[in-house]
Order: C-alpha cells, then sequence, then structure tokens
C-alpha cells in the first residue's frame, strides 16, 4: 500500500555509513528526511549528497535529522563518499543508508517498476517529531531535486504544527502567512492578539509569527 501523509513512517533497521540504525529510535523526537538515490557512483545522486551536505547546517537550525538511502551495500558507499568529497568539495556528513536488497525501498515504495524495476526513484520524506509523515515528493532519478525548496517545506510544516498556520503559493521566510480554516475567528484573536487581515472570511493573512517574535526556534 502506498505511503501516504498522516501516516506513521515504516520503522526499519539499516546498515548505513554511520554503523547501524534502527530508523525510529533515530529520529529520537527530531524532524527527519529521509531521500533515495537510485545508485551509488551515479552523477546527478553525487550532487545531490554535495549540496546536502553543504546544506547541513540550515537542517540542524530547524532540528531536522537527514538520512540518505541508496541501494548498495555500505562498502560501495564508502567507496563513493571518496568520490563525493573529492568532486563537491565537501564531506559526507550524514548517515547514508545501504539497501542492497531493496527492503526499505520496497516498504517505502521507493521503486516504480514502470520507470525502473531495479533503481529507485527519487523520494523525499519528511517525517515530524511523532514519527508520521509529513510530506513526500517523488523525482525521477534524471532529475536532481532542489534542496533549498526542501528546506522551505520543512519551515512551512513547522509553522503549521507551532502556530496553526499555512503557507502561501511561492511563500519565503518573513513573508506574510495563513491563518488555517480549522482556527476559529475567536481562537484566532487568542493566537494572534495583533490581529489580521482578512481578505476573504476564509482567507486571514497575519505576519509570519516567528518573525513578529523574533529569534526563530528550531521546532
Ligand atoms: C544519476 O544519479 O545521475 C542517475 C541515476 C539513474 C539514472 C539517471 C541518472
Amino acid at each position: 500500500m502506498t505511503l501516504q501523509l498522516g501516516d506513521t513512517a515504516p520503522d526499519f533497521a539499516a546498515e548505513t555509513t554511520e554503523g547501524t540504525i534502527r530508523f525510529h529510535d533515530w529520529i529520537e523526537g527530531s524532524w527527519a528526511i529521509l531521500f533515495s538515490h537510485p545508485k551509488d557512483f551515479t552523477p546527478v545522486c553525487t550532487t545531490e549528497l554535495g549540496a546536502v551536505a553543504k546544506l547541513k547546517p540550515e537542517f540542524d537550525r530547524r532540528g531536522v535529522k537527514v538520512i540518505g538511502l541508496s541501494v548498495d551495500p555500505v562498502s560501495e558507499h564508502e567507496k563513493w563518499v571518496g568520490d563525493i568529497e573529492e568532486t563537491q568539495g565537501t564531506a559526507l556528513n550524514f548517515p547514508l543508508i545501504a539497501d542492497p536488497d531493496r527492503k526499505i525501498a520496497d516498504l517505502y515504495g521507493m521503486i516504480h517498476p514502470n520507470a525502473s524495476d531495479t533503481l529507485t526513484v527519487r523520494s523525499v520524506y519528511i517525517v515530524g517529531p511523532d514519527k508520521k509523515l509529513k510530506l513526500s515528493l517523488v523525482y525521477p532519478a534524471s532529475t536532481g531535486r532542489n534542496f533549498d525548496e526542501i528546506l522551505r517545506a520543512i519551515d512551512s510544516l513547522q509553522l503549521t504544527a507551532k502556530h496553526s498556520v499555512a503557507t502561501p503559493a511561492d511563500w519565503t521566510r518573513g513573508e506574510d502567512v495563513i491563518i488555517v480554516p480549522s482556527v476559529s475567528d475567536e481562537e484566532a484573536l487568542e493566537k494572534f492578539p495583533g490581529g489580521w487581515k482578512t481578505v476573504k472570511p476564509y482567507l486571514r493573512v497575519v505576519p509570519e509569527p516567528e518573525t513578529v517574535e523574533g529569534e526563530r526556534s528550531c521546532c
């Protein structure tokens, strides 16, 4: 069955470049991002892993743990890591899961047989501290992902979790947000004492709460 938003992210044990993990224990109450790679020693994946390693401080700042997956053994990952450092100018600074028997790929539905029956697609799973799936993305093997967009989505998810606000199209940090429809005007008065702008009864706009509060706390 397809993994859907709101489902508990399936737990698994795995060998990684940083030792054996059990996924739910590894999440340990943080936000987490699990993202798959079709195969070791492939060009797009090499650039993606370098890009995420460079952005690791941004994930850390948001309290998000990062873990990659590729359907090759740890011994191959370890050789590939050297290439990533050499070509991308940064060392891999997060674990990469080895999934040579594709158990985890199958568990998460990362193999789309009509695209390839051996390689995973480029899946992204953002998991909340409650271990529920908050967002998923699927890209084909040939399209590298935009990790700034993934950080933007994490910012949106964390604001929703903390402040009951949604984010409009093309929103970026610091821009106005929207009070979610499930919050009544009475409840909104408590949450947003500074008020909001009612464009339509269903479209209530407020300044981004954490910009107003100043210092952004992680999760
Ligand atoms: C890549 O990572 O570069 C890649 C992998 C499989 C198919 C196409 C590209």
